[in-house]
Order: structure tokens, then C-alpha cells, then sequence
């Protein structure tokens, strides 16, 4: 490793499908109420993508972006990550699928899988190739399409999630947020706490996993609830004392947007207030791996960052997987 080469995000990108889908639309679906959901959630409405929209060519929009605010061209690119829970294929990976759009890229590229946590975890691989010098521009994409595996007949599940994608590209030179540190955890539990639970080898596809709905996305929402708390907090402050620093020091929270419920109790508990917390969740709702780059994104396009201002991440998914990371504002 070179101890010197600090990895950095310099440039951003996002894509969300035009297609809107409200709570009053869920409402003639399933039995449910926009006052239930947006007190329950705080979700009002979240993109849904059309048919031949997919994991990839979101990604592909939002790479193009990212790579373009970056300031740099897609044949810099050196490799591809991609973290995604819904794939466009089994395989070949959605990674590929992106360095196909991308004119004179022939970059190395592969999926990550840990679902909610993809981006975070995506970021630390990303950042290690970048630190031990083998690369100089990485391409991190988080993409989602779970209309693709949500059960609209559930309401239990069918409320929570969106479609989207974000991109960025973090490389060792130039001016951007410089990844201080990120902090990684799993606790390895039972898939039918977070799931979908056919379609791999376990249980592949079949007229009876059809039947049974097995392709869908299930979840125990408490236990998933009680949990994302518990480890994000514990993972946050886990980066923050191995930085010696305090929630004060932190200009910007961005939390993965699940519940509004689980961003309030978590900040209340780091005791970081509410107007440094920074929401994308009444507009997209969770769009998984997706929900902290778009609303990096979004905070990089509406707030200025000074130079040594310090942004926050954590993000929770199946698994249970859980991250935090801390990026400073660099200047160089
Ligand atoms: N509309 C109306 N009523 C509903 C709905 C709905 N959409 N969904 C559930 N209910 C009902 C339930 O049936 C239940 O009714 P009952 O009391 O008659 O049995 C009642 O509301 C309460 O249900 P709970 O499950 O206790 O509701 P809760 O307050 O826990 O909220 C929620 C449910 C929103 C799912 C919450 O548990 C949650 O956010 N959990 C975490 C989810 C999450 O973060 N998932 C992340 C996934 S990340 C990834 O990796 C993909």
C-alpha cells in the first residue's frame, strides 16, 4: 500500500425513472393509506422503472454522468464495480453489461453483493485498489430495479421500495471527497429475515417457487427495524473514535433511507440534529444500494462543501450487512 495515495469520489452521477409511483396510487393496489405510510415510513411517492428499463441501463446513464463531472473519459476508466441486489442477470454481471455502454472502456469489471450496504461496501473495495496503487479511476455503481422483485400484493413490502441508480467515480488524485475511513459489519442471519429466496441454487427457479411467490423480496420488518439501529449505530461510532472524532464534527449525515423512523432514532442516538441530516426518502422511498449515492448526489448539487467539511454514510441491508464511512472535503 502506498500510505501516501488517499482514494477520493470526484465526481457523481444519478438516474431515476421518470415514472412516479404515490402513495395514492398504492392505495388502489393494496389496502393501505398515505397517512399510514408516510407516518410509518415517511415515504410520499418513489420511481418505478419502465420495462426496458433495467439494473444496467440506469447504471449506464448514471456512469456516463458521473464519469462526465469527473472531468474525465470513459477509456480512463480502469475497472467497474457494480453493487446491485437486483442483477440483470445471474450472470454475466450488470458490470459488464455497464462497460459495454461505455464507449473505449475496457476496464476489468464485477458485481458486489450486500444488498442495502452495496455502495459503502463497494466503496472500501474500491478504495483499496485505489490506495495500494494498482488503479488510478474506478467506477463505483450502485443500481436497483426492485419493482422487479417486490410483491405488489404484499403492503407489508410494496410500500417501502424504488428504482435508481448513482454512480461515482473515485480515483487517487484531484479534488473531491477523500474517504477517511469506512468501517464494515455483518451479522449472518437467516435469508427469510431479508430475502428473496429462490432463483439461486437453494431453491431454482420451478413451477412451485412461482407458485409459492419466492421470487419476491421477503422480509420480518420489525426484527430488520430493530437491528438496522442497533448496528449502524454501533458501526458509526465504531469510524468515528477509530478517527477521534465526534457527531459535531460532521457537516452532512446521509444515512441509507429505509424508514424515516430508523434515520430519526439513529440520529437521536448519535445526537446528530436534524438539519444536518440529509433526506431523499419522501421522494425515492428505499432504493437499496442506490439510496446513499443518489442522495450524496443530490446534497453535492444543492450544498456547497468547504474544504475540510466532513460528510457521514452509514447504510444497513440484508444480510444483516451494515457500513459507515467518513470523507473529508479536499481541495488538491
Ligand atoms: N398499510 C397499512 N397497514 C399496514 C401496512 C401498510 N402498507 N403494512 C403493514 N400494515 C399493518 C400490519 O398488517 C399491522 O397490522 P396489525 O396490527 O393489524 O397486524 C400494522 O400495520 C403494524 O405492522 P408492523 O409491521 O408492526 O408496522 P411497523 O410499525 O413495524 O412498520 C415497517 C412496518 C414500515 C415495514 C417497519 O417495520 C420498517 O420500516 N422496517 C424496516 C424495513 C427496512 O428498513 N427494510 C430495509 C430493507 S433494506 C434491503 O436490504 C433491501
Amino acid at each position: 500500500m502506498d500510505s501516501k495515495r488517499k482514494a477520493r469520489i470526484i465526481g457523481t452521477g444519478t438516474y431515476l425513472p421518470s415514472k412516479i409511483l404515490k402513495n395514492s396510487d398504492l392505495e388502489k393496489v393494496v389496502e393501505t393509506s398515505d397517512e399510514w405510510i408516510v407516518t410509518r415510513t415517511g415515504m410520499r411517492e418513489r420511481r418505478i422503472a419502465s420495462e426496458t428499463e433495467y439494473s444496467s441501463t440506469m447504471g449506464l446513464i448514471a456512469s456516463k454522468d458521473a464519469i462526465k463531472n469527473a472531468g474525465i473519459k470513459a477509456e480512463d476508466i480502469e475497472l467497474i464495480v457494480v453493487a446491485t441486489a437486483t442483477p440483470d442477470y445471474i450472470f454475466p454481471s450488470t458490470a459488464t453489461v455497464i462497460q459495454s455502454g461505455l464507449e473505449g472502456c475496457k476496464a476489468p469489471a464485477f458485481d458486489i453483493q450486500a444488498a442495502c450496504a452495496g455502495f459503502l461496501y463497494g466503496l472500501s473495495i474500491v478504495r483499496s485498489y485505489i490506495e495500494s496503487g494498482m488503479y488510478k479511476h474506478v467506477l463505483l455503481v450502485a443500481s436497483e430495479k426492485l419493482s422487479s422483485i417486490v410483491n405488489y400484493k404484499d403492503r407489508a413490502t410494496c410500500v417501502l421500495f424504488g428504482d435508481g441508480a448513482a454512480a461515482c467515480v473515485v480515483s487517487a488524485e484531484g479534488k473531491g471527497l477523500q474517504i477517511n475511513d469506512i468501517c464494515l459489519g455483518a451479522d449472518g442471519g437467516p435469508a427469510e429475515t431479508l430475502g428473496v429466496i429462490a432463483g439461486g441454487c437453494r431453491h431454482p427457479s420451478s413451477e412451485e417457487t412461482v407458485k409459492n411467490d419466492m421470487h419476491y423480496l421477503t422480509m420480518n420488518g420489525q426484527e430488520v427495524f430493530k437491528n438496522a439501529v442497533r448496528c449502524m449505530e454501533s458501526m458509526t461510532n465504531n469510524c468515528l473514535d477509530k478517527l477521534a472524532i465526534k457527531p459535531d464534527d460532521i457537516s452532512w449525515f446521509v444515512p441509507h433511507q429505509a424508514n424515516i423512523r430508523i434515520i430519526e432514532a439513529l440520529s437521536k442516538r448519535l445526537g446528530i440534529p436534524d438539519e444536518r441530516i440529509f433526506k431523499t426518502i419522501h421522494k425515492y422511498g428505499n432504493t437499496s444500494a442506490s439510496s446513499v449515492p443518489i442522495a450524496l448526489h443530490e446534497l453535492l448539487q444543492k450544498h456547497t462543501i468547504d474544504t475540510g467539511e466532513l460528510l457521514l454514510f452509514t447504510a444497513f441491508g440484508a444480510g444483516l450487512t451494515y457500513a459507515s464511512s467518513v470523507l473529508e472535503q479536499i481541495n488538491h
